[in-house]
């Protein structure tokens, strides 16, 4: 079965096809973040109108690297949710009037949902029930994942997300924008310490703006040091918390999944953890390429959840989440 994603959410405007869920065929990303990068942060407006430039480019490219014509495609899937509004409309839009004009069916995706089928996507099939970890710009969520199309929210951020944080603090540090690969690439060991908030708290959440607060207070240090302990901070208590949800729920695996499982760190500190629990869990991390936004995940996510809803039901959502 062969599904053209479409992915519009943010400031990547992605198209790719995949078969049955789990082969990548073709996989075309244009981004507007260099855009973004001289105002330290996404302009909602512009990221639109440039979704706009590039949409139908970035659909067409994407058949012409896989040699297909729209004709073998069996169905079309994209993102509706969450994200920003004007983001998403384009590609919601587009996907469903190709849809129709097509005579094809269209399946609604989540973003958070999609970014967990990346770890389908690198030649690995995750045991299942899974706890997941969801670490985005948006979003640092845990979600019980019992089989496809059962998921459960256990707990998330109270405030910033993960990626923010990093985006935030990395703007604090004059680092650059987008903050997570710019602190990951400035980091080196020095002797600051950052707090870990609600590291030993009875629940499942994160709070992640105190540290921002904390890296605003820091006088004097070298960026290169703060980045080093931002990491570790936030890669400790994402670690401990996934660990303890594991154990809670009796999984069989813990997956990464969003643009901040790319963060080498992360994948360490998590691969370092799971070790320790003596081979009763699995663990799945996405490729490099495949955490952060692109279409792939989106195809793979309708191919194993396969709901197609007629074109004109379909609305952009920019609040959806996982319950
Ligand atoms: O999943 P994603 O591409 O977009 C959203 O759905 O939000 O995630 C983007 C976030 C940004 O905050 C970015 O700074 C962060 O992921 N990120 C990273 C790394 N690469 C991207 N954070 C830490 N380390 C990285 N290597
Ligand atoms: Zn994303």
């Amino acid at each position: 079965m062969l599904i053209l994603g479409v992915e519009t959410s943010c400031d990547e405007t992605a198209a790719a096809i995949v078969e049955n869920g789990t082969r990548i065929v073709s996989n075309i990303i244009a981004s507007s973040q260099s855009l973004h990068a001289k105002y330290g942060g996404i302009i909602p407006d512009k990221a639109a109108r440039e979704q706009l430039k590039s949409i139908i480019p970035v659909i067409y490219e994407a058949l012409a690297a896989a040699n297909l014509s729209p004709d073998s495609l069996d169905a079309l899937a994209v993102t509706v949710g969450p994200g920003l509004i004007g983001s998403l409309l384009v590609g919601v839009e587009t996907a469903k009037s190709l849809a129709l004009a097509w005579n094809k069916p269209l399946i609604p995706v989540n973003h958070l949902i999609g970014h967990i089928y990346a770890n389908w996507l690198g030649g690995q099939t995750p045991d299942l029930p899974a706890l997941v970890l969801i670490v985005s710009g948006g979003h640092s969520e845990l979600v019980l994942m019992k089989n496809h199309g059962q998921f459960k929210y256990l707990g998330g951020t109270r405030d910033d997300a993960a990626g923010e944080c990093f985006d935030k603090c990395a703007r604090l540090l004059n680092l650059g924008y987008p903050g997570g690969p710019a602190i990951e690439k400035a980091a080196v060991a020095g002797s600051i310490h950052l707090p870990r908030p609600l590291i030993h708290e009875n629940n499942l959440d994160f709070s992640f703006s105190g540290l921002k607060t904390a890296v605003a207070n820091i006088k004097a240090a070298e960026p290169s040091h703060v980045a080093f302990a931002l990491q570790e901070a936030v890669s400790d208590v994402l670690v401990k918390k996934t660990i303890k949800a594991a154990a809670k729920h009796k999984v069989k695996s813990i997956l990464l999944a969003g643009g901040v499982a790319a963060n080498k760190h992360l994948r360490e500190a998590m691969t370092e953890a799971v070790l320790h629990l003596g081979g009763k869990v699995s663990l799945s991390i996405p490729p490099f390429s495949l955490c952060t936004d692109n279409a792939a995940y989106i195809a793979s996510a309708a191919y194993f959840n396969n709901h197609p809803t007629f074109p004109t039901k379909i609305d952009a959502a920019p609040d959806l989440a996982i319950k």
